[in-house]
C-alpha cells in the first residue's frame, strides 16, 4: 500500500490568499476531471478563486477533445479557477506554460502552444477554459479554469505510442505531487494576475528561452510544412513556409516537429 499524500494546502492558502481574496484550496480523492468540476461550479455561479486538486481523475480531459491519463501518486492533476478580465486574452495558455516551467526549474522546454517537454517527450499539459455563467454581464470578469497535469513518476507509453512520456523525477528525483504543487501554486497565481494586468508581453522572453520548436522543421495539422521561427506578440507561432511567414493560432492548427 502506498503512503497517503500530504498536501501543502495550508501553506499554499497562506501564500495565495493575500493575492486572491476568497481563495480556498480543496483536495478530492476522486473526481471525473478537475476542469469539468470547476466548469460546472462556474456555470452555477460559484466565482470565488479555488485551487482544486484531485488524487484520481476518472475522465481527465486534454486539449482538442483528447483524454488525459494519470494515476494516483504518479501524477499531479489540478485546476485553478479564478475570475479574470484581461484586455486581451491571447497568449494566456502560453503564459501559464512559462510560469509552470519556470517554477519547476531548468531542463524543461515549451512546445507551442503550452506543452512542457523534457527532451523530445511531453512532461505536462495545460488546458485553459473559460465559462460564461447564465445571465452574466459579458463585460464582467470571466471565470477562468487553468487545468494542469504533470507526470511525476515514469509512465508506460500511451496506447498507440512507442515512447513513454517524460517524468519530473528524471529532473528532480525527490519530486512528488504535493511538492510539485507547492512549487507551482504561487508563481502560477502571480503569473495569471500579471497576465490580467499586462497581457502576454512580460512572458515573451521566458517563452523564447524555452521554445523547443524555434528553428526546427515543423508540419502543421493542415499539412503545411515550414520552419518554426518563434512566437508573435499575441502568442501565435511564426512559421516560415514556402508561401511566406505565417502566424499560426493555436485554435486553428496543431503543429509537430517534422521527423
Ligand atoms: C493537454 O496537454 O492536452 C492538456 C492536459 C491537461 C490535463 C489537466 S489534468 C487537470 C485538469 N483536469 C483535466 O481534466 N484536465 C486538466
Amino acid at each position: 500500500m502506498t503512503a497517503p499524500l500530504r498536501w501543502p494546502s495550508e501553506a499554499i492558502w497562506e501564500a495565495v490568499a493575500p493575492l486572491l481574496p476568497g481563495f480556498t484550496v480543496e483536495v478530492l480523492a476522486e473526481v471525473d476531471s478537475t476542469n469539468s468540476e470547476l466548469m460546472r461550479r462556474a456555470r452555477a455561479g460559484q466565482a470565488d478563486p479555488v485551487l482544486l486538486v484531485a488524487e484520481r481523475q476518472t475522465a481527465g480531459r486534454g486539449r482538442r477533445g483528447r483524454g488525459w491519463a494519470s494515476s494516483p501518486g504518479d501524477s499531479l492533476t489540478f485546476s485553478l479557477g479564478l475570475p479574470l478580465a484581461p484586455a486581451d486574452w491571447s497568449g494566456l495558455s502560453l503564459a501559464v506554460g512559462v510560469a509552470v516551467a519556470e517554477a519547476l526549474g531548468p531542463g524543461i522546454g515549451l512546445k507551442w502552444p503550452n506543452d512542457l517537454w523534457v527532451g523530445p517527450r511531453k512532461l505536462a499539459g495545460i488546458l485553459v477554459e473559460t465559462a460564461t455563467p447564465a445571465g452574466a454581464d459579458p463585460a464582467a470578469r470571466r471565470p477562468t479554469i487553468v487545468g494542469i497535469g504533470i507526470n511525476i513518476a515514469p509512465r508506460a507509453p500511451a496506447q498507440g505510442m512507442d515512447i513513454a512520456p517524460a517524468d519530473l523525477r528524471a529532473l528532480w528525483p525527490q519530486a512528488d505531487a504535493p511538492a510539485a504543487l507547492q512549487r507551482i501554486a504561487l508563481p502560477l497565481v502571480r503569473a495569471l494576475l500579471a497576465f490580467e494586468r499586462e497581457g502576454f508581453a512580460p512572458f515573451e522572453a521566458g517563452f523564447a528561452a524555452r521554445d523547443v520548436l524555434r528553428g526546427r522543421p515543423v508540419t502543421l495539422s493542415d499539412g503545411t510544412r515550414g520552419t518554426a521561427a518563434g512566437i508573435g506578440p499575441g502568442g501565435g507561432l511564426l512559421v516560415h513556409t514556402a508561401a511566406g511567414l505565417q502566424v499560426v493560432s493555436s485554435s486553428e492548427v496543431s503543429v509537430r516537429p517534422a521527423s
